[in-house]
């Protein structure tokens, strides 16, 4: 049973009991119907609470079912709020703690609303690509009014229940708790106040108005429209919540289903609800159970104040963790903890940080010249300069000075996980943690697992990101782990088009309009082409055959570097980041091709789209199959919080799904029939091959 049944005197409690949220899954809903019918049939009963057991009232749709036929088995959500409605003993929701999506919707439903202090309410379908499907769109803005309603709808943020109940004239809630202790009573009493009272109140039959209600609805039109130009679902909610103002009730909720229906199908839809699940999959490591017990992170030390250690260092500083940061001179140190003051003063000014908090965050941190001052952090994160050579001596320390158990890790971006291990007595402490720069602000952590790394490590690790808001996805070790291993192939890409006849602003420039962030040339600009020409360096040693154009070690011949030395395959003027076009690097490249006697030809932005997300494509797949990755869904997160990948996408894995893995591969055979191209490059992974000749795709 999901949903608990009890009798107090005259009233009848159904009580939601589906953890952790009370998700309205099937045997959820059935049982509330179940109670509805068992309350109405019997002569002691006056009234019915529904409330919900434990940390919430309802968090909505039971995720475990998503995708499942169970999500749509009878009685649906609509059916059961029907129920509600038709119940001939008046129904009151107990709302408490979280009320959000389908749960809401049901406290909709019901006759009466009693709420206690401090409820998170939210219909948040349209961070999914949806809309509210249960009537919320017709019901809310008859509670709240037009305006308020339409704001929650198509924000989907989550308001106080106190914000609510502030304004004037609203009929969400009948009555508010003094407290959520009190809520059961207060509700029981409120119940048996009321419970003679016909007829039963139907939010159904309140009106829906506003003055101005066309204007209003132009207005949230327009603004809907620039806010979120790939996605269909803002302007949707509007149209529905327009039909709440518009016509007759049931007229609306036709509309509603209608326009719900359509979002359901679309790619926006399907991508933010791969992500949703792909983020929540993502925590979960497939032979690490979620009862793996943890180490315990009470403190952290930092090794390096650079770029990346004075960043992760603030991770921790704001989680309220406090870190020793170790540097060898004290002019380094002084540099780092002037860059962590000066990133945490720039809060402060814009209003995102208040100033005592600010001085919290750097009370937690310690700098120091010492090693012994490491010896009872919890955890050690190690950021210093990129050479096998200089990690070895900074892990011999380490192993000599850090307490047992303490965990090792290391922010290493090439270097072999494994090989470091081997540097320390204990190689079961040590891990790779694979920030992003910026540090502080980069949503992904790369948690990298090396052959010795035991579960309790990896399970601390997991713990922790979370802790620090990040998003963490495990890596097996390889050359470039997921993401870089990834980009590289992207990178090659991008300069064959160049050699064949695209310029770099053609190239960055479909690739934006397809939704990344960035183009891979203003990317290499801003990163530095330097550590894209060390690589290429170092490839010419370990497989001489492999294909690059030349034209990126060219540009690095001429010092552009990209921001960094005020220009690379873009200008840039003195202190601003504006990508303009180069007339020397275009020159350049036409140089270079007639140099290797090509002649250029025009490449469509369709081909260059192709080309470079299909190569993520296919090293993804070969990720994937060697065990680097353990699911598909990992690799989207890579991108999508690493890379820039477009949202609306969901990811280069999730997105060929949607191509097809057949279209990609017979696409990918036609590339391979271009001679400035690279054949090898793209031979299918044997696992694309398999699931597109499957008629699969990667999930
Ligand atoms: P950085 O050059 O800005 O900082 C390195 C710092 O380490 C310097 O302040 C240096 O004084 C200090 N250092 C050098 N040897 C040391 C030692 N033996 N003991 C203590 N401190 C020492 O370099 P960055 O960019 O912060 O990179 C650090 C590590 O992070 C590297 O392994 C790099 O591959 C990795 N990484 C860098 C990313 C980036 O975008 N910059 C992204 C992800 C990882």
């Amino acid at each position: 049973m999901s949903a608990d049944y009890q009798k107090d005197g005259q009233i009848a409690v159904i009580t939601l009991n589906n953890p952790p949220v009370n998700g309205l899954g099937l045997a959820t809903r059935r049982a509330v119907v179940e109670g509805l019918n068992q309350a109405n049939a019997d002569a002691d009963i006056t009234a019915i609470i529904i409330t919900g057991a434990g940390k919430a009232f309802s968090g909505g749709a039971d995720i475990t079912e998503f995708g499942t036929e169970r999500a749509t088995q009878e009685p649906h959500l609509l059916s059961v709020i029907r129920a509600v409605e038709l119940s001939g003993k008046p129904v009151v929701a107990a709302i408490h703690s979280v009320c959000m999506g389908g749960g809401l919707e049901l406290a909709l439903g019901c006759h009466y609303r009693v709420v206690a202090p401090g409820t998170a309410v939210a219909l948040p379908e349209v961070k999914l690509g949806l809309l509210p499907g249960a009537g919320g769109t017709q019901r809310l803005p008859r509670l709240l009014g037009l305006e308020t309603a339409l704001n929650i709808i198509v924000s989907g943020e989550t308001v106080q229940s106190e914000m609510l109940a502030a304004i004037p004239g609203q009929k969400l809630f009948d009555l508010v708790a003094a407290s959520a202790e009190s809520l059961r009573e207060e509700a029981g009493a409120f119940a048996l106040k009321i419970a003679a009272q016909r007829p039963l109140p139907l939010v159904r039959d309140l009106p829906c108005k506003h003055p101005q209600a066309e204007a209003y609805l132009q207005f949230a039109r327009n603004m809907v429209k620039g806010m979120s130009k790939n996605f269909p679902a803002p302007a949707k909610c509007v149209d529905a919540v327009a039909a709440s103002v518009k016509g007759k009730f049931d007229a609306g909720m036709q509309t509603e289903r209608e326009l719900f229906t359509q979002l359901m199908f679309t790619p926006e839809s399907r991508a933010l609800r791969h992500l949703f699940m792909a983020e929540r999959a993502a925590s979960k490591i497939a032979d690490v159970p979620s009862d793996t017990p943890v180490r315990e992170i009470r403190s952290v030390g930092v090794i390096g104040a650079g770029t990346m250690g004075g960043g992760i260092a603030m991770n921790f500083l704001n989680a309220g963790i406090p870190v020793t940061i170790l540097e060898t001179k004290q002019e380094a140190l002084d540099r780092g903890q002037a860059t962590i003051r000066k990133n945490y003063e720039a809060q402060v000014k814009k209003g995102k940080l208040k100033q005592e908090k600010y001085e919290e965050r750097m009370a937690l941190l310690t700098p120091t010249l010492s090693y012994d001052d490491l010896k009872h952090a919890d955890l050690i994160i190690e950021a210093v300069f990129e050479e096998l050579g200089v990690k070895e001596a900074v892990f011999k320390q380490l192993d000599a000075v850090a307490k047992p158990g303490a965990i090792l890790a290391s922010n290493t971006s090439t270097l072999d996980v494994d090989k470091i291990a081997a540097f320390t007595q204990r190689p079961q402490d040590v891990v790779g943690m694979h920030f992003f720069s910026p540090a502080n602000v980069m949503k992904l952590l790369e948690v990298v697992r090396g052959k010795q790394t035991p579960k309790d490590v990896l399970a601390t690790v997991m713990k922790l990101a979370k802790k620090i808001k990040k998003t963490a996805v495990v890596s097996g070790v390889c050359d470039g782990f997921i993401g870089n291993r990834m980009i590289e192939q992207y990178s090659r890409q991008a300069g064959f088009l160049l050699d064949e006849g695209a310029t770099p602003q053609q190239v960055d420039k479909a690739i934006e309009k397809f939704g990344f962030a960035m183009g891979p040339f203003r990317m290499g600009d801003l990163a530095g082409n330097d550590i894209g020409w060390a690589i290429r360096k170092r490839r010419a040693v370990e497989q001489p055959g492999m294909k690059y154009s030349a034209t990126a070690d060219k540009l690095c011949e001429l010092g552009r570097y990209g921001q960094k030395t005020g220009a690379g395959w873009y200008d840039y003027e003195a202190g601003k980041r504006d990508a303009i076009p180069s007339e020397l690097v275009n020159k350049m490249i036409e140089q270079h091709r007639k140099d290797q006697g090509i002649t250029p030809r025009k490449i469509s932005d369709e081909e260059i789209v192709q080309r470079l997300v299909f190569s993520l494509v296919n090293e993804g797949a070969h990720i994937l199959e060697d065990g680097i990755a353990g699911k598909s869904g990992d690799i989207d997160m890579v991108y999508l919080t690493g890379y820039g990948f477009p949202i609306h996408r969901g990811g280069p894995m999730h997105y060929a799904g949607e191509v097809g893995l057949v279209n990609v591969v017979q696409a990918m055979n036609r590339f391979a029939q271009n001679p400035h191209d690279d054949a090898a490059f793209w031979q299918p992974a044997p696992l694309l091959a398999r699931l597109a000749a499957e008629g699969k795709s990667f999930s």
